[in-house]
């Protein structure tokens, strides 16, 4: 399996064809320290043969839709479901699993780019649509690793696509991400309903309760909350609803690691991000620096549409169309 690896002056981030999956992120603190900020393993056979959605893209649809049922203009869609009855992250054979086409690529704004790309056959894990996909990866000379995402259509599908990388500012399999401060532009959040983590429809208001990242606290201080949202899950796997969204790129929140002083800023033009701190890790698995992956190993910060969109009409369109472009631009940030 071959990995590309994009470096500026500071940072190195390293890919593999196989989900585009992100396989390390080399960040300094303000001393120089270098730690490798995804979670992972420490060897091509490991990252190969385990947990396929670290630091991969997800798609067609990333996050779950309820049943694996959506309609588009009356027509009925069934897709396959591989989380119990959901359909989670694209499928069983979702964008993680696929074999990306890697090419390097010259734009101005980096200092280094690829462009991953990869068609999905009209019906491919049921979605309707011959859709094409192409990802940049690049990397600023001022520590923005951005990814772009682009899609077209054939005919009219459903599209969420993100990168499920799972932060830990400390080193992954050092210490904890419990700790880390995690701030979110988020007034309000969507809650779940059952214990599979589907999003319930309803919108309502963080303030009051463990949710309310608006001003930085510690992702611990909300997982030790008793609350039920948190309680079904064992901590948070749930997406923030982006205030005053309007499809421009803007900044949506930050992470930091209060003991290294590592922090990371995300910013995306999408209106929602899934914010999951890794709960159905169980230790039985050995990552990075040989340690066992807990809960709380790291945070992914999947920028998105909502879960479960196509079903619920008060939530973002997740519809494509033919003639009609799908843009997504993330941009993780490291500072000191
Ligand atoms: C997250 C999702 C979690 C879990 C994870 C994959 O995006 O919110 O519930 O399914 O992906 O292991």
């Amino acid at each position: 399996m071959r990995a590309y690896t994009l470096k500026n002056k500071n940072i190195e981030v390293t890919f593999i064809e196989r989900g585009g999956q992100i396989i390390s992120i080399k960040v300094p603190d303000a001393k120089g320290n270098i730690a490798d900020v995804v979670v992972g393993y420490d060897t091509m056979d490991e990252t190969l043969a385990g947990d396929g959605y670290f630091g991969a893209l997800c798609g067609r649809y990333a996050n779950r839709i309820v049943g694996g049922k959506f309609e588009i203009d009356g027509e009925k869609f069934q897709l396959d479901c591989n989380n119990d009855t959901n359909h989670l992250h694209g499928g069983v054979e979702g964008f993680n699993s696929r074999n990306w086409t890697v090419t390097p690529v010259s734009l101005d704004k980096f200092v280094q780019a690829y462009k991953l790309s990869l068609t999905s056959a009209d019906g491919e894990q049921k979605y309707p649509g011959k859709l094409e996909v192409s990802v940049i990866y690049g990397l600023t000379e001022d520590d923005q690793f951005v990814i772009e995402y682009e899609a077209e259509t054939t005919k009219p599908t459903v599209i969420n696509l993100t990168s499920h990388a799972y932060f830990n500012l400390c080193g992954a399999g050092h210490a904890s991400a419990v700790n880390h401060k995690l701030q979110l532009n988020a007034s309000r959040y969507t809650p779940i309903c059952a214990k599979l983590g589907t999003a319930s429809g309803e919108i309502v208001p963080v303030k009051g309760t463990p949710f309310d990242f608006t001003s930085a606290k510690t992702v611990k201080s909300a997982c030790d909350t008793d609350h039920e949202q948190i309680n079904m899950i064992q901590g948070i796997d749930h997406n923030f609803v982006i205030d005053n969204y309007n499809g421009s790129t803007q900044l949506v929140g930050t992470l930091l690691d209060p003991v290294s002083g590592r922090k990371m800023e995300v910013y995306t033009n999408q209106p929602g991000i899934q914010i999951y701190t890794g709960a159905h890790f169980d230790g039985s698995e050995k990552g990075k620096n040989g340690a066992p992956i807990e809960a709380c190993a790291g945070i992914a910060m999947e920028t998105q549409i909502f879960p479960n969109s196509p079903n619920y009409a008060n939530f973002p369109n997740a519809t494509l169309k033919p003639g009609e472009k799908y843009k997504h631009t993330c941009i993780y940030k490291f500072c000191k």
